[in-house]
C-alpha cells in the first residue's frame, strides 16, 4: 500500500511519540521518553506525563515531518490515539491532532491504542492478514484476540486482574530493579536459571485467560520465606524464574486460542512482546505447530506513532468517516 501520508501521534502513557507513515512505510517516527522522569518515583506519575507531552509534542511533529522530508500541508490525515490510558496523557496528542488537521483542512482520526499494537507487525510483515491470533501484552492490557478481518476483533481470554506488563513492573520493583521493570527483567534474566523456582503457573482452568495477582503475592512469599532459612537465590535466578512464569502463561493461552480457531497466524504486540524470552518462545512453538508468526521488532512492540497512523491509513481505505471534531478522549476505551 502506498499513501496516504499520514502522521500518527500518541501521548496514552509515558512515551510521546510521532511519526509519518506513508500507506504502511514508515517515513519517520520519533519518540521522546519519559523514563528518566518517571524512574524516581519508581512508576509514572500521572500529571508529570501529561506536562511532559506538552512540552515535547510540537517539536517532535517538527522532527518528525522533517525526517520524513516532507511539510504539514502534503500530510492527507493526523491520527491520535483516543484511549485506552492516562487521561491528561491522552488528552495532550487528542487535542494536538485534532487542532492540527482542522487547522491544515484534514481529516482527523482518533484511534483505539490496543488496536494500534495490533496494527503494528502490519508495519514490517505485509503478509501479516486476517484470520489471525494475536497477542497483546502491554504495561495496562493483556488480551488474547482473534483478528476475523481488519476493525473485526473478538477477545478470546484477557487478563483478570494485573497486565503482563504491569506483572513486571511491580515485581522488579519488588525485587530492587527500578523501572521500567520489563526491561530490567530482561536483561537480569540472561544469566539467570529459569527453573531455579518453580513460580506457579495461574488459571490452568481458563484456556484464554491470564492472571498475574497470584504470582505476584507467590513471589513475596517465597522470597520472605527464603531470607529467613537463607536460601535465597540469586536475583538473576529470580528474575529468570518470574519472567518464565510470565512467559509461560503468555504463550500457553496464545497457543490454546490458536489451536482451537485453527488459524494458520499468530502475532504479537505491546511492550512485552519486546521481551527477549517471550519471543523465543512464541517462534519456538509457532515453528513447532507450523503456522506463522509475526512480531514486530522492539522499537514498534512498545509505544509509538506509527503504528497509530497505521489504523488510520487502514480506516482510509475502508472509507470510514473521519473522527468528528467533537469527539473527545475515552480512557476507558476497549477494543
Ligand atoms: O505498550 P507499552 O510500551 O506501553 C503501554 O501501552 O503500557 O508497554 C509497556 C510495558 C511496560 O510494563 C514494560 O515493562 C513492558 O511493556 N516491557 C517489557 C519489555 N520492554 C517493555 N516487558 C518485558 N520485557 C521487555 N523487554
Ligand atoms: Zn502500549
Amino acid at each position: 500500500m502506498s499513501g496516504p501520508l499520514v502522521l500518527g501521534i500518541e501521548t496514552s502513557c509515558d512515551e510521546t511519540g510521532v511519526a509519518v507513515v506513508d500507506g504502511l512505510t514508515v517515513r519517520s517516527s520519533v519518540l521522546a521518553s519519559q523514563t528518566e522522569l518517571h524512574s524516581r518515583f519508581g512508576g509514572v506519575v500521572p500529571e508529570v506525563a501529561a506536562r511532559a507531552h506538552v512540552e515535547s509534542i510540537r517539536l517532535l511533529a517538527h522532527q518528525a515531518l522533517a525526517a520524513a522530508g516532507i511539510h504539514s500541508d502534503q500530510l492527507d490525515a493526523v491520527a491520535a490515539t483516543q484511549g485506552p490510558g492516562l487521561a491528561g496523557a491522552l488528552m495532550v496528542g487528542f487535542a494536538f491532532a485534532k487542532t492540527l488537521a482542522w487547522s491544515l483542512g484534514r481529516p482527523f482520526f482518533g484511534v483505539d491504542h490496543m488496536e494500534g499494537h495490533l496494527f503494528a507487525p502490519r508495519l514490517e510483515y505485509p503478509d501479516y492478514a486476517p484470520p489471525a491470533v494475536v497477542l497483546l501484552a502491554s504495561g495496562g492490557h493483556s488480551q488474547v484476540v482473534l483478528v476475523k478481518a481488519w476493525g473485526k476483533y473478538e477477545t478470546m481470554g484477557e487478563t483478570i486482574d494485573d497486565a503482563a506488563g504491569e506483572a513486571f513492573d511491580k515485581l522488579a520493583r519488588y525485587i530492587g530493579l527500578g523501572y521500567p521493570g520489563g526491561p530490567a527483567i530482561d536483561r537480569e534474566s540472561e544469566s539467570g536459571d529459569p527453573n531455579a523456582v518453580p513460580f506457579p503457573r495461574a488459571l490452568r482452568d481458563r484456556p484464554y485467560d491470564l492472571s498475574f495477582s497470584g504470582l505476584k503475592t507467590s513471589v513475596v512469599t517465597y522470597l520472605d520465606r527464603a531470607r529467613d532459612d537463607g536460601s535465597l537465590p540469586s536475583r538473576p535466578d529470580i528474575a529468570a524464574s518470574i519472567q518464565e512464569a510470565i512467559v509461560d502463561a503468555l504463550v500457553e493461552k496464545t497457543f490454546n486460542a490458536v489451536d482451537a480457531s485453527g488459524v494458520q497466524t499468530v502475532a504479537g504486540g505491546g511492550g512485552v512482546l519486546a521481551n527477549r524470552r517471550l519471543r523465543r518462545r512464541l517462534t519456538d512453538e509457532a515453528d513447532q505447530r507450523g503456522v506463522r508468526l509475526f512480531i514486530p521488532s522492539p522499537m514498534l512492540c512498545t509505544d509509538n506513532g506509527a503504528m497509530v497512523g497505521a489504523v488510520a491509513v487502514q480506516r482510509m481505505a475502508d472509507g470510514a468517516a473521519p473522527t468528528p471534531w467533537s469527539a473527545d478522549i475515552d480512557a476507558g476505551l476497549r477494543l
